[in-house]
């Protein structure tokens, strides 16, 4: 081929290329319409910046230097021009991505209270119903409240060091919830109706049915004239609203030294064939009231105290009490 071109017109329009070219990669809005530019300028086979090249081989020698540095020179811009419009969409996709508001939210994961925790809600809310308060009291209490004004005298087995968890001197992991019976009652006069929930400690070997640390729920009302009947019928109505209509319970003759007369409190329900123990009750020994300054000539009351783990296992049909402690989620969903 013979070069016939003329120099001046094929730079002027190597400017216009650019020119345009560059308008094109800075109005693309989209992926798709950057890369529509680059097929059309930079594109390998019909981009016009492949025409240009091909010009080259049309114009004569002395020209070539020249048309050749302006082409390096535009292809270099056209090269930048589509860099820089690639990296703007796709820093707008992103944004458009993190702000897209019309995009369903991702619900959070709602967990739900322990079958424990539920257990304790649902106490509270029953024995509210009759009337009876809320009461609380510390895990770590003093030999006072867990034995001295309980009547426990100081040779009594159950200040065993090997039954309880002793911190320092006079000082203790809290053994039972009876505990709150003495701070509630020293704390306020007569008359009493409070229930207190809480965890109690002793050193028992774990296994299915113990466990070093469990959940009481305890019971205590004084008045004038409160009878061993009162305490049947509020424990009756509980077990009632909590096991069912068909429960039945049964008091057998025990011993606690804050309680006289002392029982065992069990329960049976859907014609069940045994008998299930679920505390201990009594009323409440005069030398406790003496201990918290009541006159025990003037007021009378009952106490009791349940454990919460069987409660709950019971109504669940739990049967292992380590289950509880073990926040196994698969396990702690079906509740
Ligand atoms: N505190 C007793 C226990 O832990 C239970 C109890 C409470 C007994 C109140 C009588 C009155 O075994």
């Amino acid at each position: 081929m013979t070069p016939t071109g003329s120099l001046e017109p094929a730079l002027l329009e190597l400017d216009e290329l650019q020119d345009r070219a560059v308008r094109a990669f800075a109005s693309a809005g989209s992926p798709d319409d950057v890369e529509a530019a680059r097929v059309e300028y930079l594109g390998q086979k019909q981009g016009r910046l492949k025409s240009a090249q091909e010009r080259l081989k049309t114009l004569p020698n002395e020209a070539k230097k020249a048309y050749g540095q302006r082409f390096n020179g535009v292809k270099q811009a056209l090269e930048a021009a589509l860099d820089a419009a690639r990296s703007r969409v796709e820093r707008r996709a992103v944004a458009d991505d993190a702000i897209d508001v019309t995009l369903p939210g991702t619900a959070p994961r709602l967990g739900h209270r322990h079958p424990l925790a539920q257990t304790a809600d649902e106490l509270i809310d029953i024995f509210g119903r009759f009337g009876f308060a809320v009461a609380r009291g510390p895990e770590v209490e003093d030999v006072r409240h867990n034995f001295d004004a309980l009547n426990i005298p100081p040779v009594h087995p159950a200040r065993d060091p090997l039954d309880n968890f002793y911190l320092s001197e006079g000082t203790m992991l809290r053994s039972q919830t009876s505990t709150i019976q003495i701070r509630v009652m020293e704390s306020q006069p007569p008359p009493v109706r409070v229930i207190a929930i809480g965890r109690v400690y002793r050193p028992d070997t774990v296994d299915a049915t113990h466990s070093f640390m469990f959940h009481q729920v305890e019971g205590l009302m004084v008045d004038e004239g409160v009878t061993m009947g009162d305490l049947k019928t509020v424990l009756r109505l509980f077990a009632r609203s909590y096991l069912g209509e068909d429960v039945q319970i049964r008091f057998r003759p025990s011993f606690f030294p804050f309680t006289e007369p002392s029982v065992e409190v069990d329960m049976l329900w859907h014609g069940g064939r045994r008998w299930v123990e679920m505390g201990g009750a009594g009323m409440v020994d005069p030398n406790v009231f003496k201990a918290v300054g009541y006159d025990p000539e003037r007021v009378t009351g009952f106490a009791f105290g349940l454990g919460i783990e069987r409660l709950c296992m019971r109504r669940h049909g739990i049967d292992d009490i380590r289950l509880l402690y073990q926040n196994d989620v698969r396990f702690l969903d079906q509740f």
